[in-house]
């Protein structure tokens, strides 16, 4: 578990300013527009109910653009993630949006032994959370704990395998898979082989600009299924 820990956080750590600076995440929609919540949160929302007062905990919150959401939305939210460089990220959009969150670098599993036995009405994760952990019979005991009785899990997620599909796929070379590769570069082993790739090798794309995927689905099912191994 050491291993696998280590090497999913370096992930997280490289990606986290990468993410906070990308149109995506839309730090920018945040900070300019004290109503704007993110894509997440929003296609959530007639769902999750009036939060106006609850106290909620996002497990796994990356740089808090869905915790922010959640505290826009009227709750007072704790981010729990175990990435130090996302949660610098998180800080400084909860302290450009003039938000009080609560955040707390942990590892999932310990995060009732930092926040305590029943002290959350709402856990919320998703969006690509749970694919990462290693074990969720133990991560499920621990949401239990984490909830006081009465209180909700609420959980948006994707299937790894339906998102390494591209159903609007086009000759190679215009794929959507505009990511470096889910690992650190050289850690990366393709089933069968012995070697390593890096980002922007040419077997996976253009060889100048921004690294980018022309992985056809075949190829992105073999590297997912290779990542999913690894983790
Ligand atoms: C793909 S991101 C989630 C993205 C998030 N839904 C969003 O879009 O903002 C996965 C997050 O899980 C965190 N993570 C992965 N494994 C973890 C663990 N065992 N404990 C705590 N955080 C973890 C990573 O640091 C990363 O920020």
């Amino acid at each position: 578990m050491g291993d696998y820990l280590a090497i999913n956080k370096a992930l997280r750590d490289e990606r986290a300013p990468a993410h906070a600076a990308s149109a995506d995440y839309g730090f920018d929609r945040f900070i300019g527009d004290p109503d704007y919540l993110s894509g997440v949160v929003r296609f959530d929302r007639p769902r999750l109910g009036d939060l106006t007062g609850q106290r909620g905990v996002h497990l796994q919150c990356h740089i808090g653009t869905d915790t922010l959401s959640l505290t826009r939305l009227g709750a007072r939210m704790t981010g729990v993630d175990f990435s130090s460089a996302a949660l610098n990220q998180a800080r400084r959009l909860a302290e450009c949006t003039d938000t009080d969150i609560d955040f707390h670098e942990a590892e999932v599993y310990t995060a009732v032994d930092i926040l305590g036995l029943e002290a959350f009405d709402l856990v919320y994760t998703g969006i690509g959370a749970l694919c990462w952990l290693p074990e969720a019979a133990l991560w499920a005991r621990f949401v239990a704990d984490l909830l006081r009785p009465g209180g909700r899990l609420f959980i948006r997620e994707g299937h790894p395998m339906l998102w390494s599909l591209d159903e609007t796929s086009k000759p190679r070379g215009s794929s959507t898979w505009t990511d470096p590769p889910a690992v650190p570069s050289g850690s990366i082993r393709r089933a069968g082989s012995s070697g390593s790739s890096s980002p922007g090798a040419s077997s996976m794309g253009p060889s100048s600009g921004p690294p980018r995927w022309s992985t056809p689905p075949a190829r992105a099912l073999d590297f997912f299924a290779t990542a999913q191994t690894r983790f």
